[in-house]
């Protein structure tokens, strides 16, 4: 069933757990996601980014992550987030054409003033519509897309800046940077727990999200949510499950005229890698 993001949030900070939110920009991606979800009867989050919003239609997208969710995901609560919203025109696109729940505005890049101001822009158009919002501070790299080096003390979050940050724009939920970085690649060897706990104590209220979770072992989530993250995302593993669960049935069968036949294969894949990390979040610290 639909859920809040904002409530599904809350609920495992209050109950000691974490959350995966995973993207979807295709049918079987979503599917897999809610399917894992409806098996292991726990809450999770469904995200699109605008890349995906411009692949599938900003007409389309809404409709199929909606009803997946409502006809996929049994009992267990799902919610729908805009991920990576770059701008204001971004949210405003997914909160009334796409109709989600939460949405990030990932002004990570700029100034610690405009951050603010673009991410208050977003928090009052987005609080009036009753949808939750995202902001980012400090940046989660991609690298390989930025540039082979990163300079850890320079994008990591600053925990005096993102209590201003809070007070200032009132968000619901902060992404962190602690030496994560999207995709697989490399990371800050040891992520800064201790800034991770200064975070945590200056603003207890908000929820902390770690992107660029993927690659994060059983060790770095424990970690994190014994230090107050309660939701990771991930995108990149899902990718490469799906991409090798087609390579996997096309290159010995190649022989196949039935999308369907390569995308169910695919769709089980997502799910499968799905379970696993829901499983790894739910019970990071609980055994
Ligand atoms: O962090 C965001 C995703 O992993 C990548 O986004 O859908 O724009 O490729 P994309
Ligand atoms: P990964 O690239 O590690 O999957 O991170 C995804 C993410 O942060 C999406 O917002
Ligand atoms: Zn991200």
């Amino acid at each position: 069933m639909r859920g809040k993001t904002i409530d599904i949030l809350h609920e495992a900070g209050r109950s000691g757990y974490a959350v995966g939110a995973f993207n979807t920009s295709i049918t079987e991606i979503g599917q897999g996601i809610a399917g894992a979800a409806r098996h292991l009867k726990k809450n999770c989050i469904i995200q699109v980014t605008p890349t995906s919003i411009e692949y599938v239609g900003e007409d389309i997208i809404g409709a199929i992550v909606q009803k997946t969710i409502e006809y996929n995901s049994g009992k267990a609560k799902i919610g729908f987030h805009l991920d990576h919203g770059k701008s204001f025109a971004d949210v405003k696109v997914a909160i009334d054409k796409l109709g989600v729940d939460s949405v990030m505005i990932d002004a990570s890049t700029k100034s610690l003033e405009e951050n603010i101001a673009l991410t208050k822009m977003v928090v009052d158009y987005a609080h009036q519509k009753g949808v939750a919002v995202q902001a980012e501070l400090g940046r989660v790299p991609y690298i390989g897309r930025d540039g082979q080096t990163v300079s850890w003390e320079e994008v990591m979050t600053k925990p005096e800046e993102a209590k201003r940050l809070v007070e200032e724009t009132g968000i619901d939920a902060l992404a962190v940077g602690i030496g994560n970085a999207h995709g697989f690649f490399r990371e800050r060897k040891v992520p800064d727990w201790e800034r991770l706990e200064k975070i945590k104590k200056l603003i207890p209220k908000t929820p902390l999200i770690m992107h660029g979770a993927s690659d994060w072992d059983k060790e770095k989530v424990k970690n994190a949510v014994s230090r107050g993250i309660v939701c990771f995302n991930v995108d990149t593993d899902l990718r490469l499950a799906f991409i090798s669960a087609v390579c996997n049935k096309v290159i010995p069968k190649c022989d196949l005229i039935d999308p369907r036949k390569i995308l169910e294969v695919a769709r089980e894949s997502v799910q499968i890698k799905v379970e696993e990390k829901i499983e790894m979040f739910f019970n990071a610290i609980q055994n």
